[in-house]
C-alpha cells in the first residue's frame, strides 16, 4: 500500500496501534475489557477506568501479563466533570497523553415509563450521554492540538430501533449518535475522528436480567438474523478498525455489530 508520504506499508500494519495510548472508560469488564485487550495486542498502552478501582486494577494486572503492554488502572465516574479532569491530570503525569478515547462506560435501567422515575432516567442519560460528552470535552481538544485522535462512542441497536421498557436507554443511545456526528464535524480537519459502534446483544453483566430469563433470551435470539448473541471477541475487530490508521477517512459514522438485527 503506497501512502501519500511516499512510504509503503502492508495493509495489516495500518491496523497496528504501536506508540498509541488509549483510554477505555468502563474497561474493567464486559465489552470494554475485550477492547482493551485488543488494543494492547495491537501495540497500544491502555488505561482503563471506572468507579470500581479494584476491578480496574485486577483487569489491568491480568491484561498486562497477557499482552506485555502497559495497562494503567484508575478510578473514574464519567458523570462528574471533576473526576474526568482529575483522571486527565493523573494520566498526563503518570501515563501519557491519550490518542484514543473509547466512551464505553454505560448503564441500563429497564422498566415501563409508568414505573420509571426521573432519577432513573437522568442516571442513564448522565452516564451514557453526559459522561461521553465530558470525556470527549476533556480528552478531545489535546488530540486536536496534536492533529491525531480517535473517539469511539458505544451506541447500541437501541440508538436506531427500540422496544418497550427502554425509555432512558434508547433515548441515551440515540443521543450518543448525535454527539458522535457533532464531534466528527468539530474536529474533521484536525485528524481526530469520532465514530460510534452499535452492538446488538452480548453476554455481559449489563444483560444478566435477560441471560437469566430463558423466555427473554429466546425472544432476543429470534430477532437476530444470525440466530445467536454476539461472542465477546466479536466487538474487537470493529473497535480496532475505528481506532487505527486503517479508518483515517471514516468519521461521523456508525458501525453496527449486531448479527444483522438492524438490517431487517
Ligand atoms: N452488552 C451488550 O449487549 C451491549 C449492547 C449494546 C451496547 N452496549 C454498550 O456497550 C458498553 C459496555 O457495555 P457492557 O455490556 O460491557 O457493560 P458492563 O459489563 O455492565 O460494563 C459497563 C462498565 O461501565 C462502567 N461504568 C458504569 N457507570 C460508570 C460511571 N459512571 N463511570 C465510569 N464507569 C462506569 C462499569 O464499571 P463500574 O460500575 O465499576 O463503574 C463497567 O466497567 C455500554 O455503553 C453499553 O451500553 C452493550
Amino acid at each position: 500500500m503506497e501512502l501519500p508520504d511516499g512510504t509503503n506499508k502492508n495493509i495489516l500494519d495500518l491496523f497496528r496501534l504501536d506508540g498509541r495510548k488509549a483510554l477505555i472508560t468502563g474497561g474493567a469488564k464486559g465489552l470494554g475489557r475485550v477492547m482493551a485487550q485488543a488494543f494492547a495486542e495491537a501495540g497500544a498502552d491502555v488505561a482503563i477506568a471506572s468507579r470500581t478501582l479494584s476491578e480496574c486494577q485486577a483487569t489491568a494486572e491480568a491484561l498486562q501479563a497477557q499482552t506485555g503492554r502497559r495497562i494503567y488502572a484508575a478510578a473514574l465516574d464519567v458523570t462528574s466533570e471533576e473526576t474526568v479532569r482529575t483522571l486527565k491530570a493523573d494520566l498526563d503525569q503518570n501515563f501519557g497523553a491519550i490518542d484514543i478515547l473509547v466512551n464505553n462506560a454505560g448503564i441500563n435501567i429497564r422498566g415501563n415509563i409508568e414505573d420509571m422515575s426521573q432519577a432513573d432516567f437522568e442516571a442513564v442519560m448522565g452516564t451514557n450521554v453526559t459522561g461521553s460528552f465530558l470525556c470527549a470535552k476533556v480528552f478531545g481538544p489535546p488530540m486536536s492540538e496534536r492533529n491525531w485522535g480517535r473517539i469511539i462512542n458505544l451506541g447500541s441497536i437501541l440508538s436506531v430501533i427500540s422496544m418497550a421498557g427502554r425509555t432512558p436507554y434508547a433515548s441515551s443511545k440515540a443521543a450518543v449518535l448525535g454527539l458522535t456526528r457533532t464531534l466528527a464535524m468539530e474536529w474533521a480537519t484536525k485528524g481526530v475522528t469520532a465514530n460510534a459502534i452499535c452492538p446488538g446483544p452480548f453476554a455481559t453483566d449489563m444483560n444478566l436480567q435477560l441471560l437469566n430469563d430463558p423466555a427473554k433470551y429466546k425472544a432476543f435470539v429470534e430477532k437476530i438474523p444470525m440466530g445467536r448473541w454476539g461472542e465477546l471477541h466479536e466487538i474487537a475487530g470493529a473497535a480496532l478498525f475505528l481506532a487505527s490508521d486503517a479508518a483515517s477517512y471514516v468519521t461521523g459514522t456508525t458501525l453496527f455489530v449486531d448479527g444483522g438485527w438492524t438490517a431487517q
